[in-house]
């Protein structure tokens, strides 16, 4: 599958954006365990415009993680237009990689963004939706791509059409999760539609389907049921990142991977919570890896006091010394967990 020239490979699997979750140190973690592309969480075309510093660190990523897009998200036109320009120059910007990729978030269900008529609040503005669109694919180098649902509610569900008309104006991809705006994230999703764009005749950029692959088997199943070009996860990455590695053995041998060792989580652990003290110093990088940590050993037996001490400490080398101590203590067990990770 490729996004413009930007070859991701075969069925390709790649890392939802996630607010607050998928920071550079989660991402590169992602593509090392084989997730073929990453993204930012989202960045405010306002803050953007308005130069607020934060925002633009954003857009800060490395090396390491490309191809990564760069997503922005917004409902003033001219702020979307301006946002992007700026997200196409992040390297220049913020520093690093830059973005590979522009990703418009048409999806963000929460209530102050699509209240504001931005993320999904979209959907109810298609002509605006579209014509946004337009504009940034007119003044942005890189392949710009749509991340959006399947429409506002039950009575409204667009996306078929929509999918046309966003190909019309230029995108390059089009990722689709499969729920409306209304049922945020509550409910199945419903990939039936996302089937239906799949199979419409007059569509031939990469379609990505989203919404809740939580195993290595529901990946293979949505490759195969749906026909879509690539899938993405988000939820179930969390606390457990090689979900990518899981999937891409199986779609790659047809063979699934036994579950993984503790001994082996808190390997993956260590790496990641030192990227993020190399990324973020410290304080902001141990505080930020705390939500992290308490998810990758869940469902083990007896856990809750050395969780507590994981998710409380502030100094790293009690930390890397308790992730130490989970590996000798309970190195060789295997929990189960069912369904979505994390969150
Ligand atoms: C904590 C959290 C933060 C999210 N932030 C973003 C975001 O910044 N941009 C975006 O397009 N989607 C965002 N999403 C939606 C996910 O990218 C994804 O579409 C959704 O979680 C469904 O996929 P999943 O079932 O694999 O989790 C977020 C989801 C969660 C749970």
């Amino acid at each position: 599958m490729k996004i413009g020239n930007i070859d991701l490979g075969e069925r390709p699997v790649t890392l939802a954006p996630m607010e607050d979750v998928t920071d550079a140190s989660f991402r590169i973690l992602c593509r090392e365990a084989g997730a073929a592309m990453v993204t930012t969480e989202f960045v405010s075309s306002d803050g953007l415009v308005r130069d607020v510093s934060k925002t633009i660190a954003k857009m800060h990523t490395l090396e390491e993680e490309a191809p990564v897009a760069v997503q922005i998200y917004g409902s003033i036109p001219e702020a979307m237009v301006d946002a992007a320009k700026m997200a196409d120059k992040a390297a220049e910007l913020a520093g690093g990689h830059g973005a590979d990729i522009v990703d418009i978030n048409f999806g963000c269900p929460v209530s102050k963004i699509a209240g504001r008529g931005a993320g999904s609040g979209m959907m109810r503005e298609p002509d605006k939706m579209v014509a946004i669109t337009k504009a940034i694919v007119e003044a942005v180098g890189k392949p710009v791509t749509v991340k959006t649902r399947l429409g506002w509610d039950d009575n409204s569900k667009i996306i078929v059409e929509l999918a046309e008309r966003l190909q019309d104006v230029g995108i390059s991809a089009l990722t689709i999760h499969g729920r409306t705006r209304c049922q945020m994230y509550k409910g199945e999703a419903d990939w039936t539609l996302i089937g239906a764009v799949k199979d419409n005749p007059r569509m031939h950029i990469p379609i990505i389907g989203n919404g809740d692959i939580n195993s290595a088997q529901k990946a293979k199943e949505a490759f195969d049921r749906w026909g879509v070009d690539g899938i993405m996860v988000g939820r179930a990455s969390f606390g457990h990142p090689w979900i990518f590695t899981e999937i891409r053995h199986l779609l790659d041998t047809g063979e699934e991977l036994p579950p993984m060792s503790v001994k082996d989580r808190v390997a993956l652990a260590k790496r990641h919570f030192q990227l993020s003290l190399d990324l973020k110093g410290p304080v902001t990088g141990v505080y930020e890896m705390r939500r992290h940590l308490s998810c990758y050993f869940k469902g083990l037996r007896d856990f809750k006091e050395t969780r507590i001490k994981l998710v409380t400490s502030k100094d790293p080398a009690e930390i890397f010394a308790t992730l130490d101590y989970v590996a000798q203590r309970w190195g060789e067990e295997t929990p189960e967990v069912e369904g979505v990770y994390g969150l």
